[in-house]
């Protein structure tokens, strides 16, 4: 069956994704189980982050958990303006590769992540970010997920084109959290299919009107 059927078929838009209202969104891949993190999962997923991680995301998610002392370690990260995505390998559960969905002001969707160091270079980030990809589109029904990086990171250019990003106007320069001023580019990554199917009223990119 190809993949635009299989795809066509699937309630969720995205086949063997699962989706419930307890929004832990869980799907797999070849070699990854794919769901959203929860809170409980950030203490182990800080443990893992590298230097180069760090300097590039210009945060640190240790720094983040302090401020989320006190909440339930069994909430999902998922609400309208913000996601964690974890892949853990499905051979040894341990985790792989961590992507991000963060939505600004503008009601943009951006997307980032890194691969846990001893992880890379196996085609596990092109392997989570395929998936999540198909999960904006398909399944949350955002027609254009957008992402940064410093211009110098060649393994990140390298994964958005691996996964389909074409790259895209924006600022030269761009201030990371930590305040340093970096080279920038851009890339998007479009899909005129994409179709809303979840059902979690905390969807990231989700905007609810009233009246
Ligand atoms: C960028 C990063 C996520 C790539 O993860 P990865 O698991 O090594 O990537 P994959 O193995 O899935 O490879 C994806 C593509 O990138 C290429 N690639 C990965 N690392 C590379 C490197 N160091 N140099 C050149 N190309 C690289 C691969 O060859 C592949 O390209 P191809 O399909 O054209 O052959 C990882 O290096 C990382 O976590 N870096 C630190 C954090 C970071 O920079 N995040 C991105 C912020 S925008």
């Amino acid at each position: 069956m190809s993949s635009r059927l299989r795809s066509a078929l699937s309630l969720s838009g995205v086949p063997g994704l699962s989706c419930r209202r307890d929004p832990v969104h869980r799907v797999r891949s070849a070699r990854l189980d794919i769901s959203v993190a929860r809170v409980g999962d950030l203490t182990e997923l800080a443990s893992l982050e590298d230097d180069e991680t760090r300097h590039r995301n210009g945060c640190t998610l240790a720094d983040e958990l302090a401020a989320l002392d006190g909440i339930d370690p069994a909430l999902p990260v998922w609400t309208r303006e913000y996601a964690m995505f974890v892949a853990r390998e499905r051979v040894t559960g341990g985790p792989a590769v961590i992507v991000t969905l963060a939505v600004t002001a503008d009601r943009r969707m951006w997307v980032g992540g890194w691969v846990v160091a001893d992880h890379r270079r196996r085609g596990y980030a092109r392997e989570a970010l395929d998936v999540v990809c198909a999960i904006v589109h398909r399944h949350l029904g955002v027609a254009e997920l957008h992402a940064g990086r410093e211009t110098d990171n060649v393994a990140s250019g390298r994964w958005l084109a691996s996964c389909g990003f074409v790259q895209a106007d924006g600022p030269s320069t761009h201030v990371l959290p930590d305040g340093r001023s970096v080279e920038s580019d851009w890339w998007r990554h479009t899909d005129e299919r994409a179709r809303r199917r979840c059902v979690s009223l905390y969807a990231p990119g989700l905007t609810i009107l009233f009246g």
